[in-house]
């Protein structure tokens, strides 16, 4: 799959832009704060209907206009297909896949695939829980609709129940509503969370150990919060029985304190803990795999490639590592950002497409 077609209206610093792109390299470049990262995040908002980098869609709008405009065309198997995003400050987006109007964001997440690797991502084996768990529901939603499903309505009962444990008076019975919601969905959301760390762990322990020629084995353990049971029916009981066990606690704490909402997973390397113990090159490493692992289950889950967004990450990596990486995305379309383009990506790259942009402008 790669994107062959953009356009913009009034995002971010764009003001009117269209332009297409290499189906195998795009390096995007220019000073700092020029648009380089608007224009990937305009990309990304076509694969799941938001931005990695803001929870508020009217941020996107250029400052001073009432809407925005995103229309992105992606070629798989010879057939386009075509995004649009309607950003407006006064109401809600709205989305539109080869012209037909998409209501539920499950609908859009399985067109057009997109992996974003940021220096931030870098980060995701030292950073705090709340990371590793976004990047678990991110990619399990983009590959498994119904994943993201059991995580929209898992959410829904955790938050209306939070906001009730808010208030000083609790009925108790009321409370159960939502604990049923929290055990029925937060059963699956560790069932499918199981199979996709130990899938993780394989693969980016094989890439891990060609990274470091064979040096160095990593695998990554989930970490629940409530203890994973064999199957649905017995893990339905263990959320139960937490719940009950500690719901005085969260009344005292106006807040459910345990559940899957506060899983983790650690990367484990030769009995060491990478986060704790590990050196910045290991957690760049296992970093670098989880990602690129992440790459190859889409690949087998979806058959296609999916495109990803490189953003400053290449400045960050050593010369062995994305030497590594370059390697590794020999069939993904790419996008790269960088400030400024050194002699190795243009070795590594010299049919590449090259965009240079300023101020919101390709020049
Ligand atoms: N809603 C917006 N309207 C107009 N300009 C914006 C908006 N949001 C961000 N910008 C501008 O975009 C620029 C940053 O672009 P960005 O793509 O992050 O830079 P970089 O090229 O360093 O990746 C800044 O100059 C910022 O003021
Ligand atoms: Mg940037």
């Amino acid at each position: 799959m790669f994107i062959k077609e953009l356009k913009l209206k009034n995002f971010r610093n764009y003001k009117d832009l269209t332009i297409d792109f290499d189906e195998r390299v795009n390096l995007i470049t220019g000073q700092n704060a020029q648009g380089k990262t608007n224009l990937i995040e305009s990309l990304y908002i076509s694969s799941i209907g938001r931005s990695f980098r803001t929870a508020h869609d009217s941020e996107m709008i250029r400052f001073g206009e009432e809407g925005a405009y995103i229309k992105v065309i992606a070629e798989k198997e010879y057939t386009d297909t075509k995004v649009e995003i309607f950003l407006k400050s006064d109401s809600r987006k709205a989305v539109k896949k080869d012209g037909n109007t998409v209501r539920k964001t499950a609908d859009l997440l399985d067109n057009i695939i997109i992996v974003i690797f940021s220096p931030d991502d870098l980060r995701i084996v030292k950073d705090e829980p709340e990371k590793r768990r976004r990047f678990i529901d991110r990619e399990l939603s983009q590959i498994k609709p119904a994943y993201f499903d059991s995580y929209m309505h898992y959410r829904r009962a955790l938050m209306e129940r939070n906001s009730y444990l808010k208030n000083d008076k609790i009925d108790r019975s009321m409370l159960d509503i939502w604990d049923d919601g929290l055990i029925r969905y937060g059963a699956l959301l560790m069932s499918y969370r199981k199979e996709f760390v130990k899938e993780l762990s394989e693969i980016s322990g094989n890439i891990h150990k060609n990274i470091t020629n064979g040096k160095e084995s990593m695998s990554i353990r989930y970490d629940p919060d409530i203890d994973i049971a064999g199957d649905i029916n017995t893990q339905q009981e263990f959320i139960e029985r937490q719940l009950t066990a500690s719901r005085e606690n969260d009344i005292r704490r106006r807040t459910t304190t345990r559940g899957p909402h506060k899983d983790d997973i650690s990367f484990i390397t030769d009995n060491i803990n990478v986060r704790n113990f590990g050196s910045q090159g290991q957690q760049r490493t296992s970093a670098l795999s989880l990602k690129l692992a992440e790459l190859e289950i889409i690949k087998k889950e979806t058959g296609e490639n999916a495109v990803l967004l490189l953003d400053d990450v290449m400045s960050e990596l050593d010369e062995e590592r994305r030497e590594y990486l370059i390697r590794a995305l020999s069939e993904n379309q790419i996008f790269i950002t960088t400030t400024d383009i050194d002699d190795s990506l243009m070795r590594a790259y010299p049919d590449a497409k090259i965009i240079r942009v300023e101020e919101g402008r390709i020049v």
